[in-house]
Protein backbone atom coordinates (compact mmCIF):
# COMPACT_ATOMS: atom_id res chain seq x y z
CA UNK A 1 0.00 0.00 0.00
CA UNK A 2 1.26 3.30 -0.92
CA UNK A 3 1.99 5.72 1.60
CA UNK A 4 1.02 9.62 2.22
CA UNK A 5 4.26 11.68 1.68
CA UNK A 6 5.37 13.63 4.79
CA UNK A 7 3.88 16.55 6.20
CA UNK A 8 5.95 18.90 6.19
CA UNK A 9 5.65 19.89 10.35
CA UNK A 10 7.86 23.34 9.54
CA UNK A 11 5.35 24.85 7.63
CA UNK A 12 2.02 23.72 9.56
CA UNK A 13 0.93 26.83 11.77
CA UNK A 14 1.52 24.12 14.82
CA UNK A 15 4.78 24.53 14.42
CA UNK A 16 4.57 28.48 14.36
CA UNK A 17 2.54 28.17 17.24
CA UNK A 18 5.52 26.91 18.90
CA UNK A 19 7.94 28.73 17.49
CA UNK A 20 6.34 32.15 18.71
CA UNK A 21 5.86 30.23 22.24
CA UNK A 22 9.46 29.38 22.07
CA UNK A 23 9.99 33.26 20.61
CA UNK A 24 8.19 34.68 24.16
CA UNK A 25 9.90 32.46 26.60
CA UNK A 26 13.37 33.62 25.14
CA UNK A 27 12.06 37.52 25.61
CA UNK A 28 10.30 36.41 28.77
CA UNK A 29 13.62 34.94 30.29
CA UNK A 30 13.97 30.99 30.48
CA UNK A 31 14.51 30.36 34.32
CA UNK A 32 13.71 27.74 36.24
CA UNK A 33 14.08 29.03 39.68
CA UNK A 34 11.14 31.81 38.56
CA UNK A 35 9.06 29.05 37.08
CA UNK A 36 9.00 26.99 40.18
CA UNK A 37 8.45 30.11 42.36
CA UNK A 38 5.60 31.13 40.59
CA UNK A 39 3.80 28.53 39.89
CA UNK A 40 3.45 26.26 42.54
CA UNK A 41 1.86 22.85 40.96
CA UNK A 42 4.37 23.30 38.48
CA UNK A 43 5.88 19.52 39.35
CA UNK A 44 2.12 18.11 39.29
CA UNK A 45 1.53 19.55 36.01
CA UNK A 46 4.60 18.13 34.51
CA UNK A 47 4.49 14.42 35.74
CA UNK A 48 3.29 11.87 34.63
CA UNK A 49 3.16 7.51 35.13
CA UNK A 50 3.29 5.23 32.52
CA UNK A 51 3.41 1.82 33.52
CA UNK A 52 5.42 1.59 36.41
CA UNK A 53 7.69 4.14 35.30
CA UNK A 54 7.39 7.85 36.78
CA UNK A 55 8.44 10.83 35.27
CA UNK A 56 9.04 14.12 36.01
CA UNK A 57 9.35 16.60 33.34
CA UNK A 58 9.29 19.74 35.76
CA UNK A 59 12.79 20.37 34.89
CA UNK A 60 12.66 21.22 31.15
CA UNK A 61 12.78 24.10 29.57
CA UNK A 62 9.01 24.17 28.76
CA UNK A 63 5.67 25.57 30.90
CA UNK A 64 2.40 23.20 31.49
CA UNK A 65 1.19 25.03 28.43
CA UNK A 66 4.27 24.01 26.57
CA UNK A 67 2.21 20.18 26.61
CA UNK A 68 -1.10 21.62 24.56
CA UNK A 69 1.11 23.18 21.83
CA UNK A 70 3.59 20.07 21.61
CA UNK A 71 0.33 17.86 20.95
CA UNK A 72 -1.37 19.53 18.12
CA UNK A 73 1.91 19.45 16.06
CA UNK A 74 1.69 15.80 16.82
CA UNK A 75 -1.67 15.86 15.98
CA UNK A 76 -0.59 18.00 12.64
CA UNK A 77 2.02 15.59 11.82
CA UNK A 78 -0.59 12.97 12.27
CA UNK A 79 0.96 11.10 14.59
CA UNK A 80 -2.11 8.82 15.33
CA UNK A 81 -2.24 7.91 11.55
CA UNK A 82 1.02 6.57 11.07
CA UNK A 83 1.35 4.93 14.37
CA UNK A 84 -2.16 3.16 13.61
CA UNK A 85 -0.21 2.46 10.45
CA UNK A 86 2.85 1.15 12.14
CA UNK A 87 0.95 -1.24 14.32
CA UNK A 88 -1.25 -2.59 11.84
CA UNK A 89 1.50 -3.63 9.59
CA UNK A 90 1.08 -1.16 7.01
CA UNK A 91 4.68 -0.47 4.70
CA UNK A 92 5.90 2.61 6.77
CA UNK A 93 9.45 1.40 6.30
CA UNK A 94 8.73 2.20 2.33
CA UNK A 95 12.52 2.61 1.02
CA UNK A 96 12.52 -1.07 2.19
CA UNK A 97 8.64 -1.77 1.18
CA UNK A 98 8.18 -3.28 4.52
CA UNK A 99 5.86 -3.28 7.48
CA UNK A 100 7.41 -2.42 10.81
CA UNK A 101 5.44 -4.34 13.33
CA UNK A 102 8.01 -4.91 16.46
CA UNK A 103 4.78 -4.21 18.64
CA UNK A 104 3.32 -7.42 17.24
CA UNK A 105 6.38 -9.67 19.25
CA UNK A 106 4.88 -8.49 22.97
CA UNK A 107 1.74 -9.37 21.78
CA UNK A 108 -0.35 -11.87 24.20
CA UNK A 109 -1.88 -14.80 22.88
CA UNK A 110 -5.43 -13.96 22.93
CA UNK A 111 -4.06 -11.57 19.64
CA UNK A 112 -3.99 -14.49 17.60
CA UNK A 113 -5.67 -13.94 14.40
CA UNK A 114 -5.93 -10.14 14.71
CA UNK A 115 -2.97 -8.94 13.46
CA UNK A 116 -2.72 -10.72 9.97
CA UNK A 117 -0.11 -8.41 7.86
CA UNK A 118 1.14 -9.65 4.07
CA UNK A 119 -1.09 -13.08 5.24
CA UNK A 120 0.50 -13.75 8.17
CA UNK A 121 -1.10 -14.23 11.19
CA UNK A 122 1.67 -12.32 13.30
CA UNK A 123 0.98 -12.72 16.89
CA UNK A 124 0.55 -16.56 16.44
CA UNK A 125 4.01 -16.94 14.38
CA UNK A 126 5.60 -15.02 17.04
CA UNK A 127 3.93 -17.00 20.14
CA UNK A 128 4.97 -20.75 17.79
CA UNK A 129 8.91 -19.29 17.71
CA UNK A 130 8.67 -18.11 21.60
CA UNK A 131 7.57 -21.82 22.54
CA UNK A 132 10.29 -23.44 20.37
CA UNK A 133 12.80 -20.97 22.28
CA UNK A 134 11.63 -21.85 25.34
CA UNK A 135 11.30 -25.06 25.20
CA UNK A 136 15.04 -24.79 24.06
CA UNK A 137 15.66 -22.56 26.76
CA UNK A 138 14.14 -25.16 29.56
CA UNK A 139 16.44 -28.02 28.28
CA UNK A 140 19.90 -25.85 28.27
CA UNK A 141 18.47 -24.52 31.41
CA UNK A 142 17.94 -28.15 32.98
CA UNK A 143 20.95 -29.69 31.61
CA UNK A 144 18.66 -32.06 29.24
CA UNK A 145 20.93 -30.25 26.35
CA UNK A 146 24.49 -31.20 26.68
CA UNK A 147 27.21 -30.33 24.35
CA UNK A 148 29.07 -33.28 22.59
CA UNK A 149 30.67 -35.32 25.41
CA UNK A 150 27.79 -34.96 28.18
CA UNK A 151 28.45 -31.96 30.17
CA UNK A 152 25.63 -29.53 30.70
CA UNK A 153 26.42 -26.01 29.09
CA UNK A 154 27.55 -23.34 31.64
CA UNK A 155 28.22 -20.25 28.90
CA UNK A 156 26.24 -19.34 25.98
CA UNK A 157 28.10 -17.04 23.32
CA UNK A 158 26.03 -14.75 21.19
CA UNK A 159 27.70 -14.09 17.86
CA UNK A 160 26.52 -11.28 16.55
CA UNK A 161 26.52 -6.90 15.67
CA UNK A 162 24.11 -4.10 15.92
CA UNK A 163 20.97 -5.41 16.70
CA UNK A 164 22.39 -8.65 17.07
CA UNK A 165 24.31 -8.23 19.83
CA UNK A 166 23.35 -4.58 21.16
CA UNK A 167 20.20 -5.46 22.60
CA UNK A 168 20.97 -8.86 23.74
CA UNK A 169 24.28 -7.53 25.52
CA UNK A 170 22.86 -4.08 27.04
CA UNK A 171 19.32 -7.03 28.90
CA UNK A 172 22.42 -9.32 29.84
CA UNK A 173 24.29 -6.95 31.71
CA UNK A 174 21.00 -5.01 32.67
CA UNK A 175 19.56 -8.12 34.44
CA UNK A 176 22.48 -10.37 35.81
CA UNK A 177 21.10 -10.45 39.03
CA UNK A 178 18.71 -12.56 37.56
CA UNK A 179 20.63 -15.07 36.35
CA UNK A 180 19.38 -18.28 38.02
CA UNK A 181 20.72 -21.55 36.24
CA UNK A 182 24.33 -21.34 36.31
CA UNK A 183 24.44 -20.23 33.09
CA UNK A 184 26.26 -17.13 32.18
CA UNK A 185 26.60 -14.99 28.53
CA UNK A 186 29.47 -13.24 26.57
CA UNK A 187 28.85 -11.63 23.35
CA UNK A 188 31.11 -11.83 20.26
CA UNK A 189 30.67 -8.54 17.84
CA UNK A 190 33.45 -7.11 16.43
CA UNK A 191 35.42 -8.64 13.61
CA UNK A 192 38.51 -7.49 15.41
CA UNK A 193 40.38 -10.95 16.62
CA UNK A 194 40.50 -9.43 19.70
CA UNK A 195 37.03 -9.72 20.41
CA UNK A 196 37.05 -13.24 19.87
CA UNK A 197 40.27 -13.77 21.18
CA UNK A 198 39.33 -12.37 24.68
CA UNK A 199 35.95 -13.84 24.38
CA UNK A 200 36.86 -17.27 24.57
CA UNK A 201 39.43 -17.00 26.76
CA UNK A 202 38.93 -19.11 29.84
CA UNK A 203 36.20 -21.05 28.23
CA UNK A 204 35.93 -25.06 28.41
CA UNK A 205 34.30 -25.67 24.59
CA UNK A 206 32.73 -28.83 26.07
CA UNK A 207 30.38 -26.83 28.42
CA UNK A 208 30.18 -23.45 25.27
CA UNK A 209 26.58 -23.11 23.30
CA UNK A 210 27.69 -20.89 20.33
CA UNK A 211 24.24 -18.68 19.28
CA UNK A 212 24.82 -17.08 15.99
CA UNK A 213 22.49 -14.05 15.71
CA UNK A 214 22.38 -12.45 12.27
CA UNK A 215 19.16 -11.22 10.83
CA UNK A 216 20.41 -11.26 7.10
CA UNK A 217 22.76 -14.19 7.74
CA UNK A 218 25.33 -12.39 6.29
CA UNK A 219 26.63 -10.29 7.91
CA UNK A 220 30.40 -10.29 7.44
CA UNK A 221 31.61 -10.10 11.40
CA UNK A 222 29.12 -12.37 12.58
CA UNK A 223 29.81 -15.05 9.61
CA UNK A 224 34.04 -14.53 10.08
CA UNK A 225 33.03 -15.15 13.82
CA UNK A 226 31.09 -18.00 13.41
CA UNK A 227 33.85 -19.93 11.68
CA UNK A 228 36.35 -18.49 13.72
CA UNK A 229 34.19 -20.13 16.94
CA UNK A 230 33.58 -23.15 14.92
CA UNK A 231 37.51 -23.42 14.53
CA UNK A 232 37.68 -22.81 17.95
CA UNK A 233 35.36 -25.34 19.65
CA UNK A 234 37.01 -28.21 17.22
CA UNK A 235 40.05 -27.91 18.47
CA UNK A 236 39.32 -27.66 21.74
CA UNK A 237 37.11 -30.22 21.51
CA UNK A 238 39.89 -32.65 19.98
CA UNK A 239 42.04 -31.32 22.32
CA UNK A 240 39.86 -33.11 25.13
CA UNK A 241 39.25 -35.88 23.13
CA UNK A 242 35.69 -35.34 23.01
CA UNK A 243 35.32 -35.57 19.36
CA UNK A 244 37.73 -38.17 17.18
CA UNK A 245 37.85 -35.46 13.99
CA UNK A 246 36.06 -37.52 11.57
CA UNK A 247 33.45 -35.61 10.02
CA UNK A 248 31.08 -36.99 11.72
CA UNK A 249 32.17 -36.35 14.69
CA UNK A 250 32.32 -32.96 13.95
CA UNK A 251 28.78 -32.21 12.79
CA UNK A 252 27.43 -33.44 15.76
CA UNK A 253 29.80 -31.24 17.61
CA UNK A 254 28.15 -28.74 15.40
CA UNK A 255 25.15 -29.60 16.07
CA UNK A 256 25.08 -29.76 20.14
CA UNK A 257 27.36 -26.76 20.20
CA UNK A 258 25.49 -24.39 17.71
CA UNK A 259 22.33 -22.83 17.17
CA UNK A 260 21.53 -19.78 14.91
CA UNK A 261 18.84 -17.19 14.92
CA UNK A 262 17.77 -15.37 11.78
CA UNK A 263 15.04 -14.68 9.08
CA UNK A 264 17.17 -16.54 6.45
CA UNK A 265 16.69 -19.89 7.47
CA UNK A 266 18.60 -21.31 4.38
CA UNK A 267 22.06 -19.56 4.66
CA UNK A 268 21.86 -21.13 8.55
CA UNK A 269 21.24 -24.49 7.03
CA UNK A 270 24.71 -23.56 4.45
CA UNK A 271 26.29 -22.79 7.55
CA UNK A 272 25.98 -26.57 8.83
CA UNK A 273 23.76 -25.54 11.66
CA UNK A 274 20.62 -27.76 11.82
CA UNK A 275 17.46 -26.06 11.06
CA UNK A 276 15.80 -27.35 13.65
CA UNK A 277 18.37 -25.71 16.15
CA UNK A 278 17.51 -22.28 14.18
CA UNK A 279 14.75 -19.46 15.46
CA UNK A 280 13.19 -17.49 12.95
CA UNK A 281 11.97 -13.85 12.82
CA UNK A 282 10.51 -11.88 10.14
CA UNK A 283 11.93 -9.06 8.02
CA UNK A 284 9.24 -6.70 9.71
CA UNK A 285 11.37 -6.64 12.82
CA UNK A 286 14.21 -4.06 12.43
CA UNK A 287 17.46 -5.22 13.93
CA UNK A 288 17.88 -2.44 16.49
CA UNK A 289 13.76 -3.35 17.49
CA UNK A 290 14.70 -7.25 17.46
CA UNK A 291 15.79 -7.57 21.69
CA UNK A 292 12.16 -9.11 21.98
CA UNK A 293 12.17 -11.03 18.88
CA UNK A 294 14.42 -14.74 18.61
CA UNK A 295 17.47 -12.15 18.81
CA UNK A 296 16.97 -12.54 22.52
CA UNK A 297 17.57 -16.25 22.68
CA UNK A 298 20.44 -16.02 24.91
CA UNK A 299 18.33 -14.05 27.69
CA UNK A 300 15.41 -16.88 27.51
CA UNK A 301 18.40 -19.76 28.43
CA UNK A 302 20.07 -17.36 30.84
CA UNK A 303 16.95 -16.26 32.60
CA UNK A 304 14.36 -18.10 31.92
CA UNK A 305 11.53 -18.10 29.64
CA UNK A 306 8.89 -16.90 33.02
CA UNK A 307 11.38 -13.42 33.11
CA UNK A 308 11.66 -13.15 29.20
CA UNK A 309 7.40 -13.15 28.70
CA UNK A 310 7.74 -10.58 32.15
CA UNK A 311 10.48 -8.54 30.01
CA UNK A 312 7.58 -8.58 26.83
CA UNK A 313 4.70 -7.76 28.91
CA UNK A 314 7.01 -4.73 30.07
CA UNK A 315 7.24 -3.72 26.36
CA UNK A 316 3.54 -4.17 25.71
CA UNK A 317 2.49 -1.88 28.43
CA UNK A 318 3.98 0.88 27.05
CA UNK A 319 2.72 0.16 23.33
CA UNK A 320 -0.58 0.04 24.72
CA UNK A 321 -0.23 2.71 26.74
CA UNK A 322 1.41 5.09 23.69
CA UNK A 323 -1.63 3.79 21.42
CA UNK A 324 -4.33 4.83 23.41
CA UNK A 325 -3.16 8.13 26.12
CA UNK A 326 -4.34 11.29 24.80
CA UNK A 327 -1.16 13.09 23.22
CA UNK A 328 -1.21 16.32 26.05
CA UNK A 329 -0.90 13.22 28.73
CA UNK A 330 0.90 10.58 27.10
CA UNK A 331 4.62 11.29 28.07
CA UNK A 332 6.07 9.01 25.26
CA UNK A 333 4.66 11.43 23.23
CA UNK A 334 5.90 14.51 24.93
CA UNK A 335 9.25 13.17 25.58
CA UNK A 336 9.48 12.95 21.52
CA UNK A 337 8.19 16.30 20.86
CA UNK A 338 10.67 17.29 23.88
CA UNK A 339 13.37 16.13 21.63
CA UNK A 340 12.59 17.86 18.88
CA UNK A 341 12.05 21.16 20.65
CA UNK A 342 15.29 20.48 21.72
CA UNK A 343 16.89 19.81 18.36
CA UNK A 344 15.06 22.14 16.34
CA UNK A 345 14.19 25.20 18.59
CA UNK A 346 17.10 24.84 21.04
CA UNK A 347 19.33 24.01 18.36
CA UNK A 348 21.26 21.16 20.68
CA UNK A 349 22.80 18.43 19.19
CA UNK A 350 23.08 15.97 21.80
CA UNK A 351 21.36 14.20 24.48
CA UNK A 352 22.55 12.53 27.03
CA UNK A 353 21.19 9.74 28.75
CA UNK A 354 22.67 9.01 32.24
CA UNK A 355 21.49 5.70 33.76
CA UNK A 356 21.81 5.74 37.66
CA UNK A 357 22.39 2.28 37.97
CA UNK A 358 25.42 0.13 37.14
CA UNK A 359 23.27 -2.35 35.61
CA UNK A 360 22.07 -0.25 32.65
CA UNK A 361 26.27 0.73 31.91
CA UNK A 362 25.06 -0.80 27.92
CA UNK A 363 21.83 1.18 27.85
CA UNK A 364 23.41 4.40 25.73
CA UNK A 365 25.49 2.43 23.81
CA UNK A 366 22.07 -0.13 22.88
CA UNK A 367 20.49 3.32 22.40
CA UNK A 368 23.02 4.61 20.22
CA UNK A 369 22.05 2.19 17.60
CA UNK A 370 18.53 2.44 18.19
CA UNK A 371 18.34 6.36 18.29
CA UNK A 372 21.26 6.86 15.87
CA UNK A 373 20.62 4.29 12.76
CA UNK A 374 16.90 4.94 13.29
CA UNK A 375 16.61 9.11 12.54
CA UNK A 376 20.45 9.80 11.51
CA UNK A 377 19.24 10.68 8.06
CA UNK A 378 18.72 14.13 5.39
CA UNK A 379 16.33 12.90 3.41
CA UNK A 380 12.50 12.35 4.42
CA UNK A 381 11.03 8.89 3.36
CA UNK A 382 9.82 10.21 -0.01
CA UNK A 383 13.35 10.98 -1.14
CA UNK A 384 12.93 14.56 -0.10
CA UNK A 385 15.12 16.76 1.62
CA UNK A 386 14.57 17.18 5.42
CA UNK A 387 13.34 20.60 6.07
CA UNK A 388 14.97 21.10 9.69
CA UNK A 389 17.82 19.77 11.71
CA UNK A 390 17.16 15.65 12.35
CA UNK A 391 18.63 12.97 14.74
CA UNK A 392 20.37 14.62 18.27
CA UNK A 393 23.62 12.72 19.18
CA UNK A 394 22.73 9.98 22.40
CA UNK A 395 25.24 9.25 24.47
CA UNK A 396 25.93 8.78 28.03
CA UNK A 397 27.38 6.36 31.08
CA UNK A 398 26.25 5.54 34.34
CA UNK A 399 26.14 7.51 37.05
CA UNK A 400 28.04 8.62 39.07
CA UNK A 401 30.89 7.86 37.02
CA UNK A 402 29.80 9.86 34.00
CA UNK A 403 29.87 13.11 37.44
CA UNK A 404 33.22 12.66 37.42
CA UNK A 405 34.44 12.60 33.49
CA UNK A 406 31.83 14.49 31.71
CA UNK A 407 29.18 16.37 33.30
CA UNK A 408 31.67 19.39 33.86
CA UNK A 409 30.79 20.22 31.02
CA UNK A 410 26.94 19.55 30.83
CA UNK A 411 27.46 21.70 34.02
CA UNK A 412 29.52 25.06 33.24
CA UNK A 413 29.90 24.00 29.17
CA UNK A 414 28.64 26.44 26.07
CA UNK A 415 26.35 23.41 25.01
CA UNK A 416 22.96 23.20 25.80
CA UNK A 417 22.92 19.29 26.56
CA UNK A 418 19.20 17.49 27.70
CA UNK A 419 19.73 14.98 29.76
CA UNK A 420 17.80 11.81 30.89
CA UNK A 421 18.32 10.56 34.26
CA UNK A 422 17.04 7.26 35.17
CA UNK A 423 16.85 5.28 38.55
CA UNK A 424 15.11 2.86 40.69
CA UNK A 425 13.80 3.23 44.25
CA UNK A 426 15.18 -0.28 45.21
CA UNK A 427 18.22 -2.27 44.31
CA UNK A 428 19.22 -6.26 44.73
CA UNK A 429 22.22 -5.23 46.56
CA UNK A 430 21.45 -3.61 49.57
CA UNK A 431 24.65 -2.49 51.63
CA UNK A 432 25.53 -0.14 54.30
CA UNK A 433 28.46 1.80 54.69
CA UNK A 434 28.37 2.30 59.05
CA UNK A 435 25.12 3.64 59.20
CA UNK A 436 25.25 4.84 55.69
CA UNK A 437 22.28 2.80 53.29
CA UNK A 438 25.04 2.91 50.00
CA UNK A 439 21.67 3.11 47.53
CA UNK A 440 20.42 6.04 49.15
CA UNK A 441 24.32 7.44 48.53
CA UNK A 442 23.90 7.04 45.45
CA UNK A 443 19.87 8.23 44.84
CA UNK A 444 21.60 11.52 46.69
CA UNK A 445 23.64 12.08 43.31
CA UNK A 446 20.71 11.05 41.61
CA UNK A 447 18.53 14.03 42.68
CA UNK A 448 21.37 16.29 43.59
CA UNK A 449 22.89 16.34 39.87
CA UNK A 450 19.60 17.23 38.32
CA UNK A 451 18.53 20.22 40.50
CA UNK A 452 22.18 21.64 40.12
CA UNK A 453 21.52 21.68 36.66
CA UNK A 454 18.31 23.29 36.77
CA UNK A 455 18.94 25.46 39.42
CA UNK A 456 22.45 26.25 39.27
CA UNK A 457 24.06 28.74 41.65
CA UNK A 458 24.37 32.53 41.47
CA UNK A 459 27.60 34.48 41.87
CA UNK A 460 26.49 35.65 45.06
CA UNK A 461 25.75 32.64 46.54
CA UNK A 462 29.76 31.62 45.49
CA UNK A 463 30.50 34.77 47.14
CA UNK A 464 28.77 33.78 50.54
CA UNK A 465 31.05 30.98 50.66
CA UNK A 466 33.57 33.02 51.19
CA UNK A 467 35.41 32.51 47.95
CA UNK A 468 37.86 35.07 46.67
CA UNK A 469 36.39 36.98 43.78
CA UNK A 470 39.09 36.25 41.29
CA UNK A 471 37.60 32.74 41.60
CA UNK A 472 33.66 33.49 41.49
CA UNK A 473 33.27 33.26 37.54
CA UNK A 474 34.83 29.98 37.58
CA UNK A 475 32.52 28.64 40.37
CA UNK A 476 29.26 29.59 39.24
CA UNK A 477 26.30 27.59 37.64
CA UNK A 478 24.27 28.90 35.16
CA UNK A 479 21.30 26.50 35.87
CA UNK A 480 18.36 26.25 33.28
CA UNK A 481 19.87 23.04 32.17
CA UNK A 482 17.26 20.64 31.13
CA UNK A 483 16.42 17.39 32.56
CA UNK A 484 14.11 14.24 32.34
CA UNK A 485 14.17 12.76 35.57
CA UNK A 486 12.64 8.55 35.48
CA UNK A 487 11.87 6.79 38.36
CA UNK A 488 11.30 2.77 38.38
CA UNK A 489 10.71 0.88 41.48
CA UNK A 490 13.42 -1.67 40.51
CA UNK A 491 15.01 -2.81 37.32
CA UNK A 492 13.30 -5.83 36.33
CA UNK A 493 12.52 -7.86 33.65
CA UNK A 494 9.03 -5.92 32.92
CA UNK A 495 10.62 -2.28 33.73
CA UNK A 496 13.72 -2.87 31.12
CA UNK A 497 10.88 -3.55 28.52
CA UNK A 498 9.35 -0.68 29.90
CA UNK A 499 12.28 1.20 29.18
CA UNK A 500 12.77 0.04 25.94
CA UNK A 501 9.59 0.42 24.60
CA UNK A 502 9.44 3.69 25.71
CA UNK A 503 12.57 5.02 23.76
CA UNK A 504 11.61 3.21 20.86
CA UNK A 505 8.47 4.92 20.50
CA UNK A 506 10.06 8.64 21.40
CA UNK A 507 12.68 7.33 18.52
CA UNK A 508 9.46 7.27 16.36
CA UNK A 509 7.73 9.80 17.26
CA UNK A 510 10.77 12.59 16.70
CA UNK A 511 10.81 10.58 12.64
CA UNK A 512 7.38 11.37 12.13
CA UNK A 513 7.56 14.94 12.84
CA UNK A 514 11.06 14.95 10.64
CA UNK A 515 9.16 12.95 8.05
CA UNK A 516 11.73 10.05 8.48
CA UNK A 517 11.61 6.89 7.59
CA UNK A 518 13.18 5.51 11.12
CA UNK A 519 13.36 1.71 9.85
CA UNK A 520 15.88 1.88 6.88
CA UNK A 521 19.74 2.10 7.34
CA UNK A 522 21.07 2.64 3.79
CA UNK A 523 24.01 4.98 5.65
CA UNK A 524 26.01 1.62 6.68
CA UNK A 525 26.09 0.23 2.82
CA UNK A 526 28.83 2.29 1.32
CA UNK A 527 31.24 1.44 4.14
CA UNK A 528 30.39 -2.37 4.21
CA UNK A 529 31.14 -2.00 0.02
CA UNK A 530 34.19 -0.38 -0.19
CA UNK A 531 35.48 -2.50 2.64
CA UNK A 532 35.10 -5.45 0.43
CA UNK A 533 36.66 -3.48 -2.62
CA UNK A 534 39.53 -2.07 -0.52
CA UNK A 535 40.43 -5.64 1.71
CA UNK A 536 42.27 -7.27 -1.44
CA UNK A 537 44.26 -4.19 -1.75
CA UNK A 538 45.89 -4.03 1.44
CA UNK A 539 47.97 -7.05 1.87
CA UNK A 540 49.07 -8.26 -1.63
CA UNK A 541 46.66 -6.81 -4.62
CA UNK A 542 48.94 -3.97 -6.07
CA UNK A 543 46.30 -3.20 -9.03
CA UNK A 544 43.46 -3.01 -6.62
CA UNK A 545 45.49 -1.07 -4.49
CA UNK A 546 46.48 1.56 -7.09
CA UNK A 547 42.79 2.02 -7.52
CA UNK A 548 42.19 3.73 -4.50
CA UNK A 549 42.52 7.21 -3.74
CA UNK A 550 45.78 8.66 -2.50
CA UNK A 551 44.75 8.85 1.36
CA UNK A 552 44.06 5.20 1.19
CA UNK A 553 46.79 4.41 -1.03
CA UNK A 554 49.26 6.14 2.36
CA UNK A 555 47.47 4.63 4.95
CA UNK A 556 47.76 0.26 2.82
CA UNK A 557 51.58 2.22 2.38
CA UNK A 558 52.38 2.71 6.16
CA UNK A 559 50.31 -0.81 7.03
CA UNK A 560 52.91 -2.94 4.37
CA UNK A 561 55.67 -1.07 5.66
CA UNK A 562 54.87 -1.89 9.54
CA UNK A 563 53.48 -5.47 9.69
CA UNK A 564 55.11 -7.49 11.39
CA UNK A 565 53.13 -10.94 10.52
O1 LIG B 1 24.71 -1.96 10.77
C1 LIG B 1 23.74 -2.31 9.87
C2 LIG B 1 22.94 -3.48 10.29
O2 LIG B 1 22.17 -3.87 9.21
C3 LIG B 1 22.07 -3.22 11.51
O3 LIG B 1 20.91 -2.54 11.24
C4 LIG B 1 21.87 -4.59 12.02
O4 LIG B 1 21.38 -4.58 13.32
C5 LIG B 1 23.28 -5.14 11.90
O5 LIG B 1 23.75 -4.59 10.68
C6 LIG B 1 23.42 -6.63 11.90
O6 LIG B 1 22.74 -7.22 10.84
P1 LIG B 1 22.40 -8.76 10.84
O7 LIG B 1 21.53 -9.05 12.03
O8 LIG B 1 21.70 -9.02 9.55
O9 LIG B 1 23.68 -9.53 10.94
Amino acid sequence: MAINPPIDATQTPEWAALQQHFDQLQDEGVDLKTWFANDASRVDKLSFDAGDLHFDLSKNLIKPETLALFADLAKAVKLDERTKAMYTGVHINNTEDRAVLHTALRRPAEDEGKFIVDGQDTVKDVREVLSRIYAFADRVRSGEWTGVSGKKITTVVNIGIGGSDLGPVMVYEALKAYADAGISARYISNIDPNDIAEKTKGLDPETTLFIIVSKTFTTLETLTNAREARTWLLKGLKAAGAVDGSDEKNSEAVSKHFVAVSTNLEKVAEFGIDPTNAFGFWNWVGGRYSVDAAVGTSLAVVFGPERFEEFLHGFHAIDEYFATTPFDKNVVVLLGMLNVWYRNFFKAASHAVLPYDQYLHRFPAYLQQLTMESNGKSVRWDGTPVTTETGEIFWGEPGTNGQHAFYQLIHQGTQLIPADFIAFANTPNPTKDGGQDVHELFLGNYLAQTKALAFGKTADEVRAEGTAEEIVPARVFAGNRPTTSVFGDALTPFSLGELIALYEHITFVEGTVWGLDSYDQWGVELGKQLAKQITPAISQDDDALAQQDASTQGLIKFYREHRKF
